[in-house]
């Protein structure tokens, strides 16, 4: 198996990622995050506000709806070939085909004859109101961003903001991909995290390198290896049909290098063209200066499932055998999902030695009851012990507790570090405090 089908099959295996409808043989790019990966996508969503509404100054929140008017997406320039993929398609089998992708000009499929390339627009269509013609037509948004830009004068007015500052949000988005391999790579409906950045025109320079250092590092600090990222500056010609300068973020994907996240500065193209087409003035007064501008925007802009795609290869590791009594004698290879403490979804699970010592069970629950308000906890007593850390080392939990026969007299627990391996006996009493340091 290569990496990519061992990521794909231990993230079913261990209720991270489901196919969707799976039972109905599947529905195209749509997959279902399980209970462990609806819990790592929580953290990566927490960790992206925690770094932008904590971390960073002068960034707010907002949660715009996902049907807007269709006039933002004529605004943007979405409706139009702006935002398209130039698709080609076999006279023979009809299916369509990224030009980018193609590696010769016969279909990949049926090697048919194809046509030349035509564009192909990307935005999901859907009606509103109980009547299906023209006039109900409406879009899934296809980028956060556009609520993010249509609310700018609401937002500033209301938090009496002062440039530079910036908007942060995270939401679904929806494009109607045409090839969506790569599992949860490219798919067609996703989630993006993204913070818009409104400042005078003369320091989207500036703004734009200090977000590119802030974005690098955000991956970095959560355990991504340096050599694993890289930034590609995209040249005239081939950048997003609103972006002056555009960053890919890339990362070192089993199937090879891309984009996890962009880094754009979009001038004054969404407000201005938001100004035009709305006939409300967006511009920004300086309160000292008096000044009277419309502001320039660099745009930082990620996918959740992307950027867990990428979380969930750096922190995979296989090692054969001996980290756990079972594979210790038989050498059979071990994986350990090396995750950052902030991602990963379980911090601490609790195992009774035994599962047949009702007093170990007692004395285990207990712990746990104690434990879960405060760390995502996990109880599991079924199976050897071996095999449970086993389990735990496949999701990623930092700290294994195992209640055995000498916790009955002596209230001593001992407490296994998924990565140094190392096991300490700690106090019931002291357990709290132990793990709140290690974690927080
Ligand atoms: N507002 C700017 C924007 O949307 P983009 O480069 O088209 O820029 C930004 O998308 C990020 O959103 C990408 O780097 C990727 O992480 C994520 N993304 C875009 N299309 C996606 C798709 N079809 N499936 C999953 N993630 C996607």
């Amino acid at each position: 198996m290569d990496l990519m089908q061992k990521i794909i099959s231990l993230s079913k295996r261990r209720g991270f990622i489901f196919p969707s409808s799976e039972i109905y043989g599947g529905f195209g790019s749509s997959y279902d995050f399980g209970p462990l990966g609806a819990l790592l996508k929580n953290n990566i969503k927490k960790a992206w506000s925690d770094e932008m509404l904590k971390k960073q100054n002068n960034i707010v929140g907002l949660d715009a709806a996902i049907l807007m008017s269709p006039k933002v997406w004529e605004a943007s320039g979405h409706l139009t070939a702006g935002f398209a993929d130039e698709l080609v398609e076999c006279l023979s089998c009809h299916k369509r085909f990224r030009v980018d992708e193609m590696k010769k000009d016969k279909c990949p499929e049926c090697g048919g004859e194809i046509t030349s390339p035509k564009q192909f627009n990307l935005m999901m269509k859907t009606f509103v109101g109980s009547v299906e013609d023209e006039s109900a037509i409406a879009y899934l948004r296809a980028e956060t961003c556009q609520g993010i830009y249509i609310n700018f004068k609401n937002v500033l007015g209301s938090m009496r903001l002062k440039l530079p500052f910036g908007i942060a949000q995270i939401g679904k988005s929806f494009r109607n991909e045409i090839t969506t391999k790569n599992f949860i790579f490219r798919m067609r409906e996703f989630e993006q995290m993204e913070m818009q950045w409104f400042c005078h025109p003369k320091e989207a320079d500036k703004w734009f390198e200090y977000w590119k250092e802030q974005r690098l590092n955000w991956y970095l600090d959560l355990g991504v290896k340096k050599e694993n990222l890289k930034m590609l500056e995209i040249p005239d010609g081939e950048r997003a049909h609103y972006a002056k300068r555009q960053i890919d973020l890339e990362y070192n994907f089993p199937f090879g290098w891309h984009e996890i996240e962009g880094i754009h500065n979009r001038g004054d193209w969404d407000l201005s063209q938001h100004q035009k087409h709305s006939g409300e003035n967006l511009s920004y007064k300086d309160p000292e200066t008096g000044e009277e501008y419309i502001p320039h925007i660099i745009e930082t802009s990620v996918g959740v499932e992307r950027s867990l795609l990428a979380f969930f290869t750096e922190a995979y590791q296989e090692v054969s055998g001996g980290r756990t009594k079972t594979t210790e004698a038989t050498k059979e290879e071990e994986i350990i999902l090396k995750l950052d403490k902030k991602l990963a979804p379980i911090k601490v699970a609790i195992l009774p030695l035994v599962k047949n010592k009702p007093d170990i069970s007692k004395k285990a629950q207990e712990i746990y009851q104690l434990m879960k308000p405060h760390f995502m906890a996990q109880y599991d007593e079924s199976g050897s012990i071996g095999r449970r850390y086993r389990r735990q080392d496949e999701i990623g939990t930092l700290y294994c507790v195992t209640i055995d026969f000498d916790t009955l007299d002596d209230n001593d627990v001992t407490v296994r570090d998924r990565d140094t391996m190392k096991q300490k006996r700690v106090k019931i009493g002291k357990l709290l405090e132990y793990l709140s340091e290690k974690l927080n």
